[in-house]
């Protein structure tokens, strides 16, 4: 049986599928607005590609100083049988698999390019990107732009404040699961990410404190203050990683050798070593991955309701259009509506006879 993180999947792609035909007056926003999700957030160069990287066990975002990440990225990942091939999707390409994650990097740069032009633009227009890989949990992440404090050259001035608003614009959604990303070797007081996560979440309830860079922190200092909650405090506790270093990625360290580097260090570390069952990334993943899941549980009446009524008002704008209807604009709406049917009849099966505990 299909995830329900993975039907939420579906229901988030035909939501934006609707978004650039519809214009939005058919519920279909509001249903958008409600479906659960994560974001990652973090000031420039707190690791935030890294850690999305070595969630997923791939190597595949792009590179490099500056504003790299200039539109969102909505990465949905999808578990599948082990020893299958890995392979990703993009749903501005139909029909076509990537099974080389260095052509997934440049479809992601051209692809930004070719909605923000060459000039460091930045567009709140998603990316929606789709891995299938057995390394993988069913997860949603949306990659965001860093936070960053000056404009540099070549961009415009308003940059600072636009990026600050589009990340807000998600991680302001109740709904929204914040990984606030901050790196261990600069003072957490100073942390771009926890800042916003305070504002938008004073009471820490969906703010996840990832804390990268362990292995850069200056020798005789350690990062317990921040990991056991004393420096703040959220409601779910830290998450240390250490992620691949830039000789790392240089080498082109693998990410599955990255991965298990990573857990030795937090096992035999005499300062986190009592903590490593509940460090790294593949933790997080998994943590993630469960929260995820049982919000979506938590919230399938709520969803189910919102579909309905979108349901209703598909119907209406049709009846308004008058049937047969031959123009695209229907034919378009009939594909949703027809979606939107199905998605209600699954959810009600969860509903009804989901089994606790998962649904798989
Ligand atoms: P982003 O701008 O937030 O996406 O940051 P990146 O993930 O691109 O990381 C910026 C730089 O920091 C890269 O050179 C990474 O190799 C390095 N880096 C990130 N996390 C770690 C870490 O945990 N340890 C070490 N040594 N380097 C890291
Ligand atoms: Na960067
Ligand atoms: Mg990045």
């Amino acid at each position: 049986m299909e995830s329900l993180i993975d039907f939420v999947n579906r229901l988030q792609r035909a939501c934006t599928t609707l978004d650039d035909y519809g214009g939005g007056n058919n519920g279909l926003s509001s249903l958008w607005e409600a479906l659960p999700s994560v974001a990652v957030v973090g000031g420039q160069s707190s690791g935030k590609s890294s850690v999305l990287e070595s969630i997923v066990g791939r190597d595949f975002l792009p590179r490099g100083s500056g504003i790299v990440t200039r539109r969102p990225l909505v990465l949905q990942l999808h578990k599948t049988g082990n020893g299958t091939e890995e392979y990703a999707e993009f749903l501005h390409i139909t029909n076509k698999r990537f099974f080389d994650f260095s052509l997934v990097r440049k479809e992601i740069q051209d692809e930004t390019d070719r909605i923000t032009g060459k000039n460091k633009q930045i567009s709140s227009v998603p990316i929606h990107l789709s891995i299938y890989s057995p390394n993988v949990v069913n997860l949603t992440l949306i990659d965001l732009p860093g936070l960053t404090k000056v404009a540099v050259e070549g961009q415009p001035e308003t940059i600072v404040e636009d990026i600050e608003s589009m990340v807000r614009s998600y991680v302001s959604k109740p709904n929204c699961l914040i990984l606030a990303i901050s790196p261990a070797n600069q003072d957490i007081a100073t942390s771009d990410a926890i800042k916003l996560a305070k504002e938008v979440d004073p009471a820490g309830d969906r703010t996840f404190g990832v804390l990268t860079k362990l292995d850069l922190m200056d020798k005789g200092t350690d990062a317990l203050d921040v990991i056991e909650g004393r420096s703040y405090r959220l409601q779910h506790p830290w998450v240390g990683i250490v992620n691949r270093s830039q000789a790392d990625i240089n080498k082109s360290v693998d990410m599955m050798v990255a991965r298990s580097k990573e857990r030795e260090y937090f096992e035999t570390s005499p300062e986190y070593g009592h903590l490593a069952a509940k460090m790294g990334s593949e933790y997080l993943a998994k943590l993630l991955s469960k929260l995820l899941e049982s919000i979506i549980r938590k919230r399938i009446p709520n969803i189910l309701a919102l579909i309905t009524r979108s349901i209703e008002e598909l119907e209406r704008e049709l009846n308004q259009l008058g049937r047969p209807v031959a123009i695209d604009a229907g034919a378009q709406l009939y594909t949703i509506l027809g979606m939107c049917r199905a998605f209600e009849k699954i959810f009600k099966e969860h509903l009804d006879g989901g089994r606790p505990g998962g649904a798989r």
